[in-house]
C-alpha cells in the first residue's frame, strides 16, 4: 500500500491507474477510523478496481472556538486498517501541502447551508466544499464515498460536484450504529459513560417522529414537537434541533410528503452530536390513520 503526503505523488497514482483502464474509489476522511469509516471503506474495496483513501483533518472547516487541535489523530493505526482492508493507497498531507498560501477562494452554498449544521458552524461547509474541491482536483475521475451521517454535508458534496462539474459519482452510504443505535463519530470518544447514556436520546427521537410518519402523521409540526419532547426528557442533553426536512433540498415542508429527512442535534457535556434518519411520506396517508366515518 502506498502512503503520499504530496499532492503530486497522488495525483500522478491517480492518472496512472485511470490510464491503465481501471477505475478508481475514493474514500475522504480525517481518521480516527471507527466502522462507520471502515463500512465506507469496504463499500469502496467491492465496488472498485483502485482503492484511495484520504486522511486530513482539514483546518478550514473547524470555527476557531472548535476542536481542530484535539481531534484524535492517529495515522499508523488508521494506516494499518487501511492495509488489511487493501487500500491501495492513503493520501495523508499535511497541512502546507494542502494550503501553502492562506486561501483567499471562498465558497457559498446558499440556502442550503444557511441553515442547521451551517447555521451553527459558520464558515464549516465553506472549508468542507474548499477541502472535498482540492481533494477531487487531485484524485479526478472517482466514485467518491460519503456518510448517511453528515446528511448536510453529503447535500453539499453533492451540490459542488454538480454545479463545478467535477467527473465524480458521489455515493452516500448508511449511517453505522452501535447496537443500542448511538451512530457511531470521532466525538464519542470524549464522551463520559453517562453522557454516552444521555446521547442515546439522539436516535430516540428521530425513532419517534420517523414512527409518527410511518403511522400517517402529516402535520411538521406534530412531528417536529414529538421529536424535541423526547430530547428535552433526557437529562445531560441540551438539544439544538429536531427537524423534518425534504430530504435533497433540505427545505422544511409543511405538508410531509415525499422523500424527508429528520435531523436531530444537541449538545451531551461539551460534545455536539448529530443525527438524521431518512422517512417516505406517501399521500394519501395510510387509510389505517383516517377516521372511522372517512373510511366507511
Ligand atoms: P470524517 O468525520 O472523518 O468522516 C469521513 C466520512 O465518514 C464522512 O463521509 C462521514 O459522513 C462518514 N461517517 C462518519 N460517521 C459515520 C457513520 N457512523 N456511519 C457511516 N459513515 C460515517 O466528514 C469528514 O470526515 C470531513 O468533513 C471530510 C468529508 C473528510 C472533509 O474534510
Amino acid at each position: 500500500m502506498h502512503i503520499f503526503q504530496r499532492i503530486d505523488e497522488a495525483r500522478s497514482f491517480c492518472s496512472r491507474a485511470r490510464s491503465g483502464g481501471t477505475d478508481i474509489g475514493f474514500v475522504p476522511t480525517m481518521g480516527a477510523f471507527h466502522e462507520g469509516h471502515i463500512s465506507l471503506i469496504r463499500s469502496c474495496r467491492e465496488e472498485n478496481e483502485t482503492v484511495m483513501v484520504s486522511i486530513f483533518v482539514n483546518p478550514a472547516q473547524f470555527g476557531p472556538d472548535e476542536d481542530f487541535v484535539a481531534y484524535p489523530r492517529d495515522l499508523d493505526y488508521d494506516a494499518g486498517l487501511c492495509r488489511e482492508m487493501g487500500v491501495d493507497a492513503v493520501f495523508a498531507p499535511s497541512v502546507a501541502e494542502m494550503y501553502p498560501t492562506p486561501q483567499t477562494l471562498s465558497l457559498d452554498f446558499g440556502g442550503l447551508t444557511s441553515d442547521l449544521e451551517g447555521r451553527h458552524r459558520p464558515g464549516h461547509f465553506a472549508g468542507v466544499g474548499l477541502v472535498i474541491a482540492k481533494l477531487f482536483n487531485v484524485v479526478g475521475a472517482c466514485r467518491a464515498y460519503f456518510g448517511d451521517k453528515d446528511w448536510q454535508q453529503l447535500a453539499v458534496v453533492r451540490r459542488l460536484t454538480a454545479e463545478l462539474a467535477f467527473p465524480v459519482e458521489v455515493l452516500g452510504c448508511e449511517t453505522v450504529r452501535d447496537s443500542d443505535g448511538l451512530a457511531l463519530s470521532s466525538r464519542n470518544a470524549y464522551l463520559s459513560a453517562t453522557e454516552r447514556q444521555s446521547a442515546l436520546g439522539l436516535y430516540r427521537s428521530l425513532r419517534v417522529g420517523s414512527d409518527k410518519i410511518e403511522s400517517g402523521e402529516r402535520s411538521r409540526d406534530a412531528v417536529e414537537e414529538a421529536m424535541a419532547l423526547v430530547l428535552a426528557e433526557v437529562k445531560g442533553l441540551s438539544p439544538d434541533y429536531a427537524v423534518v426536512r425534504d430530504a435533497a433540498t433540505l427545505m422544511p415542508v409543511d405538508f410531509l410528503s415525499g422523500d424527508l429527512r429528520l435531523l436531530v442535534a444537541a449538545n451531551v457535556g461539551g460534545t455536539r452530536l448529530i443525527d438524521n434518519l431518512g422517512a417516505r411520506a406517501d399521500r394519501p396517508p395510510p387509510l389505517s390513520t383516517l377516521g372511522e366515518g372517512v373510511r366507511a
